[in-house]
């Protein structure tokens, strides 16, 4: 199961998957390419330390979505690099058809909260302010509705009293990296 893993920013969800493909972790999942949308990322520095070819793409000029034309160049680039399943993995951006039909099925996406609650943006922050006693992150099927596609798996985090936004945080990502590459292990081993 070839893959490419689609980030924006730090990138620390990349490197725990790169990470466990080194150490034998990753099941039949290859990573074939890192796609940033963002000069500069992070992200980008994830590939030379892991020898996975990582690039920098123009989404078009729209701060969320692709403009169509430049989606489709994704989908094609991402399929030149021999990709068949994608993973979004801190990637801010929202996928409509070029993406999804060029990779129906295949497109996974990591969320830092128990959906269906908190979708969207800084959905720790959300939680953290509507004062949740759990919250937690969720990895998931990605269709056309926002952050609303098939679940696949989720880990639980508790708000303890002594949690700061950021312990709290923290604690989330922590499990973000545990679960994103055991989700793509076991799928690499159904595909
Ligand atoms: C992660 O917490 C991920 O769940 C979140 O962005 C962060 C990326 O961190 N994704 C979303 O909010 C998607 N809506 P990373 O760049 O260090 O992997």
């Amino acid at each position: 199961m070839k893959f490419a893993i689609l980030g924006s920013g730090t990138g620390s969800n990349a490197e725990a998957i790169l990470k466990a493909y080194r150490a034998g972790r990753l099941g039949n999942a290859v990573p074939v390419g890192i796609f940033c949308d963002i000069p500069g990322a992070k992200i980008l520095e994830h590939g030379k330390t892991y020898g996975v070819p990582a690039v920098q793409l123009d989404p078009g000029p729209f701060r969320t979505k692709f403009s169509p034309e430049r989606e489709a160049a994704w989908a094609q680039a991402i399929r030149e690099a021999g990709a068949e399943w994608i993973v979004l993995a801190g990637f801010m951006r929202v996928l409509k058809a070029p993406l999804l039909d060029a990779f129906p099925g295949k497109i996974i996406n990591l969320h830092p909260s128990l959906l269906p609650s908190f979708p969207g943006l800084d959905g720790i922050g959300q939680a953290w302010r509507w004062g949740v006693a759990v919250s937690g992150c969720t990895v998931h099927f990605v269709n056309a509705a926002l952050d609303a596609g098939t679940i696949i798996d989720q880990a639980v985090v508790r708000r303890e009293a002594t949690d700061t936004l950021e312990t709290f945080a923290q604690k989330i990502h922590e499990q973000e990296h545990r679960l994103l590459p055991d989700v793509i292990r076991r799928l690499s081993m159904r595909a």
